[in-house]
């Protein structure tokens, strides 16, 4: 079985859920306490094993390139004032040479055109694809659950989290067979059924790892939901043709791609932080914003 070592971040999307934030800001750059969400999904990406960080841009997300070169400047005069900790945070994700690949996604014309995209530098090898305006945070990572799946089960597979019966109409839910050792069998997927009609409160959370076979589906596709060529749809037409698996995530996830998720994402992160959690506590009650310690 071919282990994985590539992974796809689609981040060509317009974010418009989060405008004018993301006006002139690409979503992936906002930064949850003190790193972009782009940075937490390198990371993840990275404790899986992942060598090859395959980014699928467009127009306006520049940044994102500039963020993972090396800050010359920035980083002798980090040296020179003594700032030791300031620069292993600075350079300790970075890829190294060689090791991040940029290719443009010249329309937004969806999450599965903005995969397809990266067919030709994935090849003939299984891959994992990460969403990273979904915050994915605990250890193990959602990815590396993913890959230590693969390396037992193979195929395809995806990252799920159990949600309310009632909210299934805003989310893609996994039709599920049998359940052996944590790997729940995938025998479809709908894309936001009523909650009467839903088959299950199993939701893909934007984390898979994915055979090269996808690509073919996504060649010929036609657009789906919100006329977009949708990843979904070219995943359920794998079903059945190779062994695809819903994996469950032991972190917490928060969407950072709508305005109260990404909030909620820097107080929880912010809370958790030895170095700024004692501030934001007392700077959150003298606001009178109470909360349970
Ligand atoms: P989203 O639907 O969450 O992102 O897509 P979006 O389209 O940027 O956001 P809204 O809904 O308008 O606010 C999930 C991921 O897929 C990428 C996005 O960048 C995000 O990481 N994506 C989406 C692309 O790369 N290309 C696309 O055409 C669509």
């Amino acid at each position: 079985m071919k282990p994985i070592r590539k992974a796809v971040f689609p981040v060509a999307g317009l974010g418009t859920r989060i405008l004018p934030a993301t006006k002139v800001i690409a979503k992936e750059m906002l930064p949850i306490v003190d790193k972009p969400l782009i940075h937490y999904a390198i990371e993840e990406a990275r404790a899986a094993g992942i060598d090859t960080f395959i980014f699928v841009t467009g127009r306006g997300k520049e940044a994102i390139e500039d963020h993972f070169d090396v800050s010359y400047e920035l980083e002798d005069t980090l040296t020179k004032r003594g700032k030791k900790a300031e620069l292993d945070g600075l350079t300790a994700s970075l890829p190294g040479a060689g090791d991040a690949i940029f290719v443009r996604q010249q329309r937004p014309l969806g999450l599965g055109h903005a995969v397809w995209c990266a067919r030709r530098i994935i090849g003939d090898e299984p891959f994992a694809v990460l969403l990273p305006d979904e915050l994915i945070y605990g250890t193990p990572g959602a990815t590396e659950e993913l890959v230590t799946a693969h390396s037992r089960i193979g195929g395809n597979l995806v990252s799920v989290l159990d949600i309310p019966r009632e909210a299934t109409g805003s989310y893609g839910i996994v039709d599920p067979g049998r359940t052996i050792d944590g790997m729940t069998e995938v025998r479809g997927l709908v894309e936001k059924p009523k909650p009467a009609e839903a088959p299950s409160t199993m939701m893909l959370v934007g984390r898979y790892v994915l055979q090269p076979e996808i690509f073919a589906r996504l060649e010929d596709q036609a657009p789906g939901a919100g006329n977009e060529i949708q990843l979904t749809d070219a995943m359920a037409r794998l079903i059945g043709a190779q062994p695809f698996h819903a994996v469950p995530i032991s972190g917490r996830r928060f969407d950072c791609g709508s305005k109260a998720g990404f909030l909620t994402a820097n107080l929880a992160l912010g809370l958790e932080r030895p170095d700024i959690a004692p501030a934001l506590r007392q700077q959150l009650s003298e606001a009178g914003l109470v909360f349970k310690s």
